[in-house]
């Protein structure tokens, strides 16, 4: 809802991370979010409360890639979430992941991050150009990853502002 040009949407930025890549990127995310005017909170996921994920209208995942798939910190948090499961239907979502080498698991855990999302009920809007899935990067964040980051945070910015619009 846009209301004496105050956007009231909230995006809400999750993510673990241990050397700092996927910090990086949930910074970049960020930017892109803010860049469309739309409030944003980021937190780790293991200082998420469930109020946290109820709250907001969009929430963006992003985790290093352990063994082929999420942190057990995000997969944790996912874990918890069964407390409100079917009450984050119709919020929008995304994913973004970090990993250490090409091949080495960054899209499979974007999707196995979205996947959970799914199943809660949320929109998830891919993309046709760049990341299909979500951003990912190899280490720490080049410029290209980073395009990509802000790119995330900017299309869930407008699709949250384009549902509540429409609500
Ligand atoms: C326990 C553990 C398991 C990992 N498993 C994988 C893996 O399966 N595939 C991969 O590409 N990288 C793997 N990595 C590397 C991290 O995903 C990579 O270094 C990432 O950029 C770390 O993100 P961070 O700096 O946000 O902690 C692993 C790292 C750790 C600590």
């Amino acid at each position: 809802m846009t209301r004496g040009g105050i956007n009231m949407s909230t995006v809400l930025i999750v993510y673990h991370s241990k050397t700092g890549n996927t910090k990086q990127m949930a910074e970049t995310v960020k930017e892109g979010v803010q860049s469309e005017g739309v409030k944003v909170v980021v937190k780790k996921a293991n200082q998420v409360t469930l109020k946290d994920l109820l709250k907001a209208d969009g929430i963006i995942l992003g985790s290093p890639v352990y063994y082929g798939t999420m942190a057990g910190e995000m997969k944790a948090l996912l874990d918890r979430s069964v407390q409100i499961h079917g009450k984050l239907e119709g919020k929008v979502g995304a994913t973004f992941a970090s990993g250490g080498g090409l091949g080495g698991g960054v899209e499979t855990t974007a999707l196995d991050m979205a996947k959970s999302l799914l199943i809660h009920g949320m929109i998830i809007q891919g993309d046709p150009w760049g990341s299909h899935y979500g951003a990912v990067s190899i280490g720490r964040p080049n410029a290209a990853a980073k395009k990509e980051c802000r790119k995330l945070g900017e299309k869930v910015a407008r699709l949250v502002k384009r549902l509540k619009a429409v609500s």
